[in-house]
């Protein structure tokens, strides 16, 4: 694991850029595994400025979504296909056709979690994965005990997992019990992944994913097993980190060593 440690939020999400940036640049045609939440939404401004500004083009890219709610429809303002299309796709020249996220209002939400599957792997796979991490350790919905060889299905949200997505909802009763959700094997799966946190919130899931064991029990720390995983944080979500100092001379402000 690349644990690349910035001074504050807004460095961090500038230190993703440039990794989401270099891919495109060097595979125009990369497929994209991307993530939703609050972590994320920085980012995609960095993203659409960086478009705006440089000229930094998706034209060619294939998109993935990691997750999607059962029984909202895509224009529903709480379904993750809303938030792509408000925070990143109608700012950049991504083409639609080539966004994909989970059928979330599927009349069989099993059967479109497998059609996922075979879509993803029929483009050849994800080239590079963004990931935020739950308070609770989950990447994507893939919630504690989830299978570390599970691919795309159905899960029940947990109550911490509504509790925090609650605030985008009317009420915790209308807060979605179910996603669909890529696995944690088919993130596994991809080329690169890249993982953000900010936020001392998530300093204790940050901690467990890096340097606790193994475990379902915090399905992030499967990335321990994956050959490229870098994982971005700020001072805040760094916090709990007890071997910070290794991680400090090895990337210095978070930027590459020399044999990067
Ligand atoms: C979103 C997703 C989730 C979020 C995680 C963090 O597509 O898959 O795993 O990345 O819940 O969410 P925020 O960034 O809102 O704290």
């Amino acid at each position: 694991m690349k644990v690349l440690i910035l001074r504050n939020e807004p460095a961090a999400i500038e230190r993703a850029a440039d990794i989401v940036a270099r891919t495109v640049r060097d595979l125009p045609a990369a497929v994209l595994g991307l993530a939703t939440g609050g972590t994320m939404l920085p980012l995609y401004q960095v993203l659409a400025q960086r478009h705006r500004d440089e000229g930094l083009s998706f034209a060619k890219t294939t998109s993935f979504n990691l997750d999607e709610y059962i029984g909202l429809a895509p224009d529903h303002p709480c379904s993750y296909h809303y938030y792509m299309q408000e925070a990143f796709f109608r700012h950049v020249d991504i083409d639609p056709a080539r966004c994909h996220l989970p059928k979330g209002d599927a009349a069989d939400p099993r059967a479109a979690s497998g059609d996922y599957e075979a879509l993803i792997e029929a483009a050849g796979g994800i080239d590079l994965q963004l990931l935020g991490i739950g308070q609770n350790g989950h990447i994507g919905f893939n919630e504690p005990t989830a299978s570390l060889g599970s691919r795309t299905r159905i899960k029940t949200l947990t109550t911490s997992t509504r509790r925090a997505n609650q605030r985008y909802f009317a009420s915790f009763e209308e807060t979605p019990r179910y996603a669909i959700t890529t696995g944690v094997a088919t993130i596994l799966a991809s080329r690169k992944c890249l993982l953000i946190a900010t936020g001392a919130a998530k300093a204790e899931a940050v901690a467990n994913m890096i340097e606790g064991p193994l475990s379902a029990v915090c399905p992030a720390s499967a990335l321990q097993l994956h050959p490229r995983a870098t994982i971005i944080l700020d001072a805040a979500a760094a916090s709990a980190l007890k071997l910070t100092e290794y991680y400090e001379t090895v990337h210095p402000q978070g930027r590459d060593s020399a044999f990067d």
